[in-house]
């Protein structure tokens, strides 16, 4: 296989990206899985290193979007709940894609860690990226980043399900407690367990799909078989 090279892109490359990304939707198995934020692509092309692009021939074959959002007004900082403060250091990963001949390859990580590289040299903190429970190999990347699953939500006019991946710079990495194995599309058990303090780490395929393993921390741990008041 061809060589893939990555490169920052600017304003002239959205043609381009806007084209992929047509292709890429044209392909997805299930259309609630990329939302085509245009705008987002639009404004952050214009900020250096904000937007990494993949090529190979020269031809654009992914591309990945870091954005620093202003969260005030966000829907975003409502449902994380954190102070202002806290949400100035916030990084929005996404929108991503890679070009369905170019899959397998992973063009996801090298483009990320570009970004990755760029946020661990700066004061920002926490990492976000939001991502439909169907989407596997976004999940599969994230997991692999160490995010954890916090919260399942609904976005774009609220048809479309996404889980609130977050990865926390300033944490170190702890060995999970209580480890459960929830179906990913039993949106029901999650929540239920996200609402006792429990968080998605990691994924395991099974003959029916993909299951999101569940834990939690020494301390938070209310265990889901013991009926509390939340
Ligand atoms: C999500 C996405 C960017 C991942 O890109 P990628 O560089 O192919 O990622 P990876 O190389 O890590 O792929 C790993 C997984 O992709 C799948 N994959 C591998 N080869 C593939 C192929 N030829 N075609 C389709 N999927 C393939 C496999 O499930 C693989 O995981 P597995 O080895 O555990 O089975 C890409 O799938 C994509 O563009 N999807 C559509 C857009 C999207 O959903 N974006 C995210 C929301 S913003």
């Amino acid at each position: 296989m061809d060589e893939i090279k990555l490169e920052f892109l600017n304003p002239a490359h959205l043609a381009d990206i806007v084209a992929l990304q047509n292709l890429v939707v044209q392909h997805l198995t299930r259309k609630d899985m990329y939302y085509q934020n245009y705008e987002t692509i639009e404004k952050r092309l214009k900020v250096a290193q904000a937007v990494v692009g993949a090529y190979c021939d020269d031809k654009l074959v992914g591309f990945h979007v870091m954005d620093t959002p202003d969260l005030s007004g966000d829907i975003l900082a409502a449902e994380l709940g954190w102070s202002p403060a806290e949400l100035r250091k916030v990084v929005r990963l996404g929108p991503i894609a890679v070009h369905p001949d170019y899959r397998g390859r992973n063009i996801i990580t090298r483009m990320v860690a570009v970004h990755l590289d760029l946020i661990r040299e700066t004061d920002y903190r926490h990492v976000i990226a939001t991502v439909s429970p169907y989407n596997y190999p976004s999940i599969k990347y994230l997991f692999s980043q160490g995010f954890r699953l916090e919260q399942i939500t609904f976005r774009y006019h609220g048809n479309m399900t996404r889980c609130i991946t977050h990865l926390d710079l300033g944490k170190p990495k702890t060995e999970e407690l209580c480890r459960i194995k929830v179906a990913h599309d039993d949106l029901r058990t999650q929540k239920y367990l996200l609402a006792r303090n429990f968080y998605g780490y990691g994924l395991i395929k099974t003959a029916e799909g993909y299951d999101i393993l569940y834990g939690c921390q020494k301390d938070d741990c209310m265990e889901p078989w013991q009926e509390r008041q939340l």
